[in-house]
């Protein structure tokens, strides 16, 4: 508890992308951080309308201080490109953020613990406040159930828009932002056949975008 009264009370002040970054570097709370090589931010355009939030960097990602830059990472790019969304679009329209639950990657690739997502609730919900996207893209069981407040798991909560009601008081936004939880790419990669539900989720995501275009 004291714990996450820190990573509120750091999160509370960051005001900007940059200030966050560093508040997240510098915080101590979290053990992952002396097992990690980089800081995984995140990637993309901040003006995006969607933001796509997974587990937690993986081996590529912390070597490359970047999100989703290894194999999950280049299937994510390609269900993307599917809708005509790109990581490097400069158009908000095109474009897409992308960040982690974890800005950190778990030792060995395990699963980020409660007391871990717990401390890092509040980076995220800032995260989220100050980019203020219109979508919310949840990849895996971990983005999703800790960003929605679930108890369900993935497969139950997959290709269902949800609202994003922001758990700390740091996380309030003037948008309602919509979330749309489907399977992590990883998953995919051990579960192939699992692909139809994700490109049936991306159709919806395409679909919702045109609807609210401005
Ligand atoms: N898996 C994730 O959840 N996030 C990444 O950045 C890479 C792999």
């Amino acid at each position: 508890a004291k714990l996450r009264a820190e990573s509120e009370s750091l999160a509370r002040e960051s005001d900007s992308l940059d200030k966050l970054q560093k508040s997240i570097a510098e915080f101590d709370g979290l053990s992952i951080k002396k097992t990690a090589t980089n800081l995984v931010f995140a990637d993309g355009n901040p003006k995006a309308r969607v933001m796509i939030i997974g587990e937690a960097p993986g081996a590529d990602e912390d070597r490359q201080g970047l999100p989703f830059v290894g194999k999950s990472g280049q299937l994510l790019d390609k269900i993307l490109f599917y809708i005509g969304l790109d990581r490097q679009a400069e158009d908000p329209e095109k474009a897409v953020y992308i960040s982690n639950i974890l800005n950190w990657r778990p030792p060995g690739n395990r699963t980020p613990t409660t007391a871990e997502i717990e401390i890092a609730l509040p980076f995220i919900e800032k995260h989220i406040a100050l980019i203020q996207p219109e979508i919310l893209v949840l990849c895996g069981g971990i983005s999703a159930k800790t960003l929605l407040n679930e108890t369900r798991g993935i497969t139950k909560l997959r290709g269902q828009w949800a609202q994003y009601n922001p758990q700390t008081e740091i996380g309030v936004e003037k948008n309602q932002t919509q979330a749309l939880p489907t399977f992590h790419p990883s998953f995919l990669l051990r579960n192939p056949a699992q692909k139809k539900s994700v490109w049936q989720d991306v159709l919806s995501l395409q679909k919702r975008l045109e609807q609210s275009k401005a």
